[in-house]
């Protein structure tokens, strides 16, 4: 009897054992898991394997940890763990450096963690608001960081789309979206305060830099709570896919999908998969449910049934409660005395005996060890390729206090994976709020208004449409800050144009002299020859008759060196400034602008100031052309289907083919007329204020011509550098750059130059040459230094492109409305240093263009030869004209071009 008793226990034993030993890994098992998840690190790192990883691997825009000299106060949100937060954080820098939060935690009901994403946004909002009402604050704007513990891709730290939900949450119409935007439009639904969101970050990157904050050297973020994921410091040029080869960017890895491709199925046991069948993303985050605590519990409780359907346990008795899903929190796991195991069945309703609370122990044992040790080797994983990328090894994690042997064994499986890592771990008291709102700081709080959301972009879009229609219509036009002016060139080039011209292109960051020869043999070919003169500061300050007087003494010099003194050459001007034409050669500066302010010459025709100057140099001034007109006719040369031509150079500015039909300011309604837009003014009437910053208040101030042409001021070149200067001194007056040390050089107008910018944004050698740049400026910059200042680049120039894709998607949606198609399809003939030389400036340009005018095919053509080119073209028509005026009988005196009267 006593054998039979005695054998059934050891066969029930071993049957335990058998179970449990599914869930016990070996060291060659972990070593497996180790070696797997490197491979996906680095599939998910790669662009080409990156759509078929399990390990996303996702870029969180997020460059560098906090380095103690940031400040302010901010919002913070802290979404997707086991609480929602709404919290308020105050950073002080400098000897009193301390921070303080003040937080709230709210309930995030399970209808609304699974009804629709308006409902949640909603509620998040509503949470919010009660929070400001409670610390008095619904007055204050503040900054905000949203830390979003789920898998987005960002573009931007303030922009994330979520890919896919986790954990419990499953709300409607979400996964796609922009966070950011969701939170956005909730807050405007709500219409009671208002936010700047500034950065979306995951509870990992948030935990990372809590712990940084602390601890410079931690460049790991580590979450084994609700969920499981990991983030780490990565080298830019392992991160194939965001631009850039400089410096570091932390990576959210969301570790949780590891296994999606199957290949972690030969440890994955019949208890995982019921969990996972269970869940609400079936098939999804495998790794996450063998290791997270919203699982563990779980795969316990499907443990649990089985060994009690088999009679193991509980005399074979499955009660209601086990069948409860969710039943055993992951909090009972590391209960170790017994008696408290038995006190927890016996709570839960489940009737034990003793034997049963050694089973049920082990079983838990088992599972939060395999979890411990999973997450180990996935950690070893990390830190071993962190070690390769020559970097120190430290590592912070966020272990739920209660596992306490889940971090000890953590630990061990770290060591023993990854001997050659020395990794400490530390424990992030202050959850990832804090993390949140220091990467706030870090962006400095004075960019984010230089970010605009494609809402606001395409608001402005809308609103330079209606300067548009508000130009060209007489009644309005006086008012208009888009002066709309009429160019007389009614056509792009037909390919029949020939002769022998000069060309004067002035305005530009050169002033060039061009001999430009139209031949016709079997094809129509160009042959352009020029000279580039100085146009000294003083003489473009000074008087008018100089000016004039230095471009004729120019032509003089050139037509001599080109040996065509004698010769009755006809002249197309490049004149790069609002002009009111009355015909091709009659053109009446309006206003100077960018560089330029000699003295008499605003309202006078230019043509009469350069043929006083002129004299009897034998030329005749057939046209004069704005540079957008030139451009537009040089691409037009090449494809003709450009019809709109824009500068992005010293100064910036549009033409495009309008209907004439449109155009109040000319007879006539058949045809086309090309119009110069001169978009640069846009904004001088206020319409732009909101979202002017004060280093343009700043800019336009220190400016030769304040209050106007306040778009251009924003975005082009000879602005750039100046504002990129302005914002670094303010950051370092507050203490956030160069440890607050400023040299007279810096503070000296115009030494950030634009090309500087563009050099500085360069991926490969841009933090170098910010380190140069500002070294030749006196300044010692450290590398953090660089990357910021590198940011600060790239977040002006972003905003240019960004405007500029604005205003030209108001001049295509124009033409397409014109036109009376449902897509658009044309060509954008573009010049200027800034489009031209800018890293990235044109790419960022097209795909906002794209974005914001979807229903259009725009083919942007980058003038090779300048707008020189295209000037001659109008000229040669002008010429071609005046020889039928010529040879007709009686051309009438009011045809007659001024110098022919
Ligand atoms: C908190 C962080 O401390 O831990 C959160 O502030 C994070 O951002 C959470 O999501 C993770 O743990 P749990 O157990 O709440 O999922
Ligand atoms: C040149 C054109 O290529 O670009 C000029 O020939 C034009 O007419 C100029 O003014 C604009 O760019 P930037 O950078 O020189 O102002
Ligand atoms: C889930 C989320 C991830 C988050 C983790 C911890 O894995 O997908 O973004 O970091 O949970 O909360
Ligand atoms: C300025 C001028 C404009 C010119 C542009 C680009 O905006 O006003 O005429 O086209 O600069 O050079």
């Amino acid at each position: 009897m006593v054998t039979a008793v005695a054998q059934r226990l050891a066969a029930q034993r071993r049957e335990i054992n058998d179970t449990l030993a599914r869930l016990s890994l070996s060291s060659e098992n972990l070593q497996q898991v180790k070696d797997k998840m490197r491979v996906e690190l680095e599939r998910g790192l790669r662009k080409d394997s990156h759509s078929t990883a399990s390990v996303k691997m996702l870029p969180s825009f997020v460059y560098r940890t906090p380095n103690g000299t940031e400040r302010g106060k901010y919002l913070a949100l802290d979404l997707g763990g086991t609480n929602f937060r709404v919290l308020v954080v105050k950073i002080r820098s400098g000897i009193r450096k301390s921070v303080r939060m003040y937080n709230k935690i709210y309930a995030i009901p399970l209808e609304i963690m699974q009804g629709t994403g308006e409902e949640l946004f909603d509620h998040i909002v509503q949470c919010i608001s009660d929070f400001l009402d409670y610390m008095g604050m619904k007055n204050t704007r503040l900054p905000l960081g949203f830390t979003f513990s789920f898998p987005c891709r960002q573009t931007g730290i303030d922009k994330g789309s979520l890919v896919s939900w986790t954990k419990g949450f499953k709300a409607t119409d979400c996964e796609g979206n922009d966070v950011v935007e969701m939170l956005r439009e909730a807050i405007k639904r709500r219409n009671e305060f208002d936010l700047d969101i500034v950065a979306v970050v995951n509870d990992t990157v948030g935990t990372m830099m809590t712990c940084a904050y602390e601890d410079p050297k931690c460049e790991i973020g580590l979450i084994a709570g609700t969920g499981s994921n990991v983030c780490y410091m990565e080298e830019m040029r392992n991160i194939e896919m965001v631009e850039g080869d400089e410096g570091q960017m932390c990576v959210n890895t969301e570790w949780g999908g590891f296994g999606e491709n199957d290949c972690i199925e030969d440890i994955r046991t019949r208890f995982d998969r019921e969990v996972d069948e269970g869940s609400l993303n079936n098939g999804k985050q495998r790794f996450e449910k063998m290791t997270s605590g919203m699982y563990l519990g779980e795969i316990v409780r499907q443990i649990l049934i089985d060994l009690t359907r088999r009679g193991l346990l509980f005399r074979g008795h499955i009660t209601e409660p086990l069948k409860t899903r969710g039943i055993f929190e992951t909090k009972f796991l590391d209960r170790l005395a017994l008696l408290q195991v038995r006190a927890i069945l016996q709570q839960l309703g489940l009737d034990s005996t003793c034997d049963d609370s050694i089973i049920v122990k082990e079983v838990c044992g088992t599972v939060s060890r395999r979890a411990a040790q999973l997450c180990g080797a996935g950690m070893a994983a990390i830190v071993d390729k962190i070690r390769e990328n020559l970097l120190k090894h430290n590592t912070s994690n966020t272990v739920p206090l209660e596992l306490c042997s889940f971090s000890r064994i953590l630990k061990d499986t770290v060591k023993a994976l990854a001997p050659q890592c020395d990794v400490e771990f530390v424990l992030s008291e202050d959850g990832s709020g804090k993390g949140a709102a220091l990467i706030t700081a870090v962006i400095d709080k004075y960019l984010y208004a230089m970010r605009l959301s494609d809402e606001t972009l395409m608001d402005i879009m809308k609103r330079f449409r209606r300067e548009l229609g508000n130009g060209l219509c007489s009644d309005t036009n006086p008012t208009a800050t888009v002066k709309m002016l009429p160019t007389f060139v009614r056509s792009i080039p037909d390919g029949s144009e020939k002769g022998d011209f000069i060309a004067l292109d002035l305005g530009g960051s050169a002033f060039r002299i061009l001999r430009v020869k139209v031949s016709h043999e079997k094809k129509q070919t160009v042959q352009m020859e020029s000279q580039i003169y100085d146009t000294p500061e003083d003489i473009i300050h000074g008087s008018g008759t100089r000016l004039f007087d230095h471009v004729a003494e120019c032509l003089g010099d050139f037509m001599e060196k080109q040996n065509i003194k004698d010769k009755k050459l006809s002249v197309g001007f490049t004149f790069s400034f609002p002009c009111a034409q009355t015909k091709l050669n009659e053109s009446y500066l309006l206003t100077w602008t960018k560089r330029f302010k000699a003295s008499g010459v605003e309202g006078m025709d230019i043509v009469t100031l350069l043929n006083k100057a002129i004299k009897k140099r034998g030329v005749d001034i057939m046209a004069v052309v704005n540079d957008t007109v030139g451009t537009m006719m040089t691409c037009g040369f090449d494809d003709q289907r450009c019809e709109v031509g824009i500068i992005i150079g010293t100064g910036t500015n549009a033409c495009y083919m309008e209907e004439l039909r449109h155009i109040d300011l000319v007879e006539g309604d058949e045809g086309r007329m090309c119009i110069n837009t001169e978009w640069g003014a846009f904004g001088d009437d206020g319409m732009l204020e909101d979202i002017r910053t004060e280093f343009d208040r700043e800019i336009d101030r220190g400016s030769l011509n304040p209050g106007k042409q306040l778009f251009e001021k924003m975005v082009s070149g000879m602005y750039i550098g100046e504002l990129v200067r302005l914002i670094l001194v303010k950051m370092a007056k507050e203490g956030f750059l160069f440890e607050g040390r400023i040299t007279p050089e810096l503070l000296t107008k115009g030494k950030f130059e634009t090309k500087h910018v563009s050099s500085i944004e360069k991926s490969k050698e841009g933090l170098t040459k910010a380190k140069d740049i500002l070294g030749r400026l006196g300044m010692e910059p450290s590398a953090d230094d660089c990357i910021a200042v590198q940011h600060i680049c790239t977040i002006v120039s972003h905003r240019s492109a960004n405007l500029i894709a604005a205003t030209l998607g108001g001049i295509l949606s124009r033409l397409k409305d014109n036109k009376g198609n449902p897509r658009l399809r044309t060509t954008v003939g573009i010049d200027g240093s800034l489009y031209k030389m800018h890293p990235q400036y044109a790419r960022r340009l097209h795909k906002t263009v794209r974005r914001l005018v979807p229903e259009s095919d725009v083919r942007f053509l980058l003038s090779e030869s300048g707008s020189s080119k295209g000037a001659a073209m109008v000229t040669a028509v002008a010429y071609r004209t005046l020889a039928c005026l010529w040879a007709s009988p009686s051309p009438s005196p009011a045809d007659r071009p001024a110098w022919m009267r």
